[in-house]
């Protein structure tokens, strides 16, 4: 057999395939990782449901009880693969001032030298003994004009699986790039080859991990990890971190945002897109359920995590949400807090690091008011509540996901596939507050939206890996997603807002809110979830004008307690001041860490915020 001919063969590449550039980019990462073999991914439900049984026989997953949720399993980490390694993803922009001083950085050719050219490179034999994926995906409807094509290489079939659900993957794919068509390259590897008759563990992974992007030549490659973001590369990687690079050069935004429509009783539907960061929420949001009072309004969801946003000719903002999934996090999700969630919940899921009920099924901490009398926890051992309540073991890890597509949601949005997208009428900005910011204030302007934004705080959570509940600054909720220096990417938001107002666009209005706020007891005063529709109506009573704009504010206006809806909820004029006062000595606390970030960012800092910032000073001291 001649040369060209066994490589043919040993890439397996379907006769459908028309694009050499892709294949011989097969060819060379199979050649590199020294991968066993190679699989085409065709998305189709015959090959999931084929690899969902490879990995119920590895041990990767568990199949649950087909009664109670069918056609879904249970997959369990190794303990040391839990969430997001912020601090081992990079941006090797050309310069270390492209990535700015909030992303990691190392120069292009010395991170290649340490992945992939060296003598030691980690992807050198990384798939040895194990078979690489090659996974087609669209973020975004197919064919769309704001969505982009991608190809993720990997050696997880855990990864291929999940993609499937959270992308548009397969075949279909392959066709719409036709014989040229651009891609992302992405590669994966969970770093952890197999020697010749080596067992395999159940949750494949180094301790050693890189999540690596090259904006220049749009580029991912991500090594060690599994889990979530780390692997899932088209969310994270792609949707927020290449392809803010893209929205930068060509004129649009990709953001960390959830989109919604909502419905009014008289039928008029606006859409809203909220950025929040990991684990505050947005997923509730997007699902949100409005409460007693609100009869005849309707919410639905478009997106819960990510937005692509392009401006028109006809200087409007549309956006569609790249993913086709929810990759949201379990504990926490109740018939309560998001019973659309749970409905969606009930068959075809992929759930990751939850808990086993005795009857095969599953539960996290805050599923039920009560938890069941006896559980495996997600790393495999008898969980009891006594356990519980002596050792204070989860039962779930606080990150624990589940991925669903997008179709099992009761409330889908039905224009959430439009290729057109989704008119935006206003955008939400919210951290994790337990004190200082208020319920919800409106910017007076696009600049003073962008500064409120800009210099957002929130506590961290378990998305992450790290210290939780601290507070940092999240512009946009965006640190850790913003695949350029943080103080040009909001320079261009300042600059899509001005090109649009120089066209006679009516811009979106921008609000920022905090559901978190504490009282003196510790517990959050404001009831949040469904409730939070009060706040939403109030904003789109903004955008149309009808509602009132309340009382000015250290920047923006705040709503007064008689602005808002109060049909159906037992919520005092106390309670509102507690949850919307301004504490000037927390402020001029706030403001400094406002100063910090400005620091931290001078270099590229817009002149726009500074003066903002100047004018929020002045009231202050005022
Ligand atoms: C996510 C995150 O998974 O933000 O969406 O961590
Ligand atoms: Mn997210």
């Amino acid at each position: 057999m001649n040369q060209p001919a066994m490589e043919g063969l040993r890439l397996n590449v379907p006769a459908y395939v028309r694009h050499n550039r892709l294949v011989a980019w097969v060819a060379e990462i199979a050649a590199l990782t020294e991968a066993r073999d190679v699989y085409w991914c065709d998305g189709s439900q015959e090959e999931y449901d084929r690899l969902c049984q490879q990995l119920v026989d590895a041990g990767t997953m568990k199949r649950l009880n087909s009664a109670k949720r069918p056609n879904s399993y249970l997959a369990c980490s190794d303990p040391s693969d839990v969430a997001r390694v912020e601090d081992r993803t990079f941006i090797c922009s050309e310069t270390q001032e492209g990535a700015g001083p909030t992303n990691n950085w190392m120069a292009p050719a010395e991170m290649r030298a340490l992945l992939q050219t060296g003598e030691n490179a980690l992807f050198r034999g990384a798939m040895r003994g194990r078979t690489l994926y090659v996974v087609p995906f669209s973020m975004g409807p197919l064919g769309s004009p704001i969505s982009q094509l991608g190809v993720e290489l990997s050696d997880s079939a855990y990864v291929a699986v999940n993609m499937r659900i959270m992308t548009r993957m397969g075949k279909r794919v392959l066709e719409l790039l036709g014989e040229d068509g651009e891609f992302v390259p992405c590669v994966h590897t969970v770093g952890a080859p197999l020697a010749e008759g080596q067992k395999d563990v159940t949750w494949p992974c180094n301790k050693t991990k890189y999540i690596v992007h090259y904006p220049a030549t749009r580029e991912i490659w991500s090594y060690g990890s599994g889990y979530g973001g780390n692997a899932l590369l088209g969310k994270k990687c792609f949707a927020l971190r290449i392809a803010s690079n893209m929205g930068r050069d060509e004129g649009w935004l990709a953001e960390h945002m959830l989109v919604l429509g909502v419905t009014d009783p008289a039928g008029k539907k606006h859409h809203v897109a909220a950025a929040f960061p990991s684990a505050c929420g947005k997923t509730n949001f997007a699902m949100l359920v409005p409460p007693a009072g609100f009869e005849g309004w309707k919410v639905t969801t478009i997106g819960d995590d990510i937005a692509w946003i392009k401006p028109t000719a006809d200087g409007k903002l549309r956006a569609i949400n790249p993913e086709a999934g929810y990759f949201g996090v379990a504990p926490g999700t109740n018939e309560k807090t998001n019973p659309n969630c749970m409905a969606s919940l009930q068959r075809d899921v992929i759930f990751t690091n939850v808990a086993l009920t005795d009857d095969g099924d599953v539960w996290w901490e805050g599923m039920t008011d009560e938890a069941p009398a006896h559980l495996i926890d997600w790393q495999g051992q008898d969980w009891t509540p006594q356990i519980a309540k002596e050792t204070g073991r989860k039962a779930a890890h606080p990150n624990a996901r589940f991925t669903v597509a997008a179709t099992n949601n009761p409330v889908l949005d039905p224009e959430w596939d439009n290729p057109e997208g989704v008119v935006i009428d206003a955008f939400i900005f919210g951290g994790r507050r337990s004190t200082t910011v208020p319920l919800v204030t409106e910017a007076r302007d696009w600049v003073e939206g962008v500064y409120m934004a800009a210099t957002m705080g929130s506590e961290t959570t378990a998305a992450a890996a790290g210290q939780q509940g601290v507070v940092r600054r999240d512009p946009f909720a965006m640190l850790p997603f913003a695949g350029y220096h943080m103080g040009a990417y909001f320079k261009h938001w300042l600059n899509l807002g001005a090109k649009l107002q120089e066209q006679g666009a009516k811009l979106p209005g921008i609000f920022c809110v905090n559901w978190f706020r504490k009282g003196a007891d510790g517990k959050f005063t404001w009831p949040g979830y469904g409730e939070n529709m009060r706040v939403l109506q109030w904003i789109l009573g903004r955008v149309e004008g009808t509602a009132p704009k309340g009382e000015e504010h250290l920047f923006g206006t705040t709503p007064r307690y008689e602005d808002l809806n109060w049909t159906g909820l037992n919520f005092s004029a106390d309670q509102f001041k507690s949850v919307t006062s301004i504490d000037r000595e927390a402020w001029l606390h706030e403001v400094k860490l406002h100063d910090e970030l400005f620091e931290l960012l001078k270099s590229h800092l817009p002149a726009e915020l500074a003066e903002a910032k100047a004018r929020l000073e002045k009231h202050l001291t005022a």
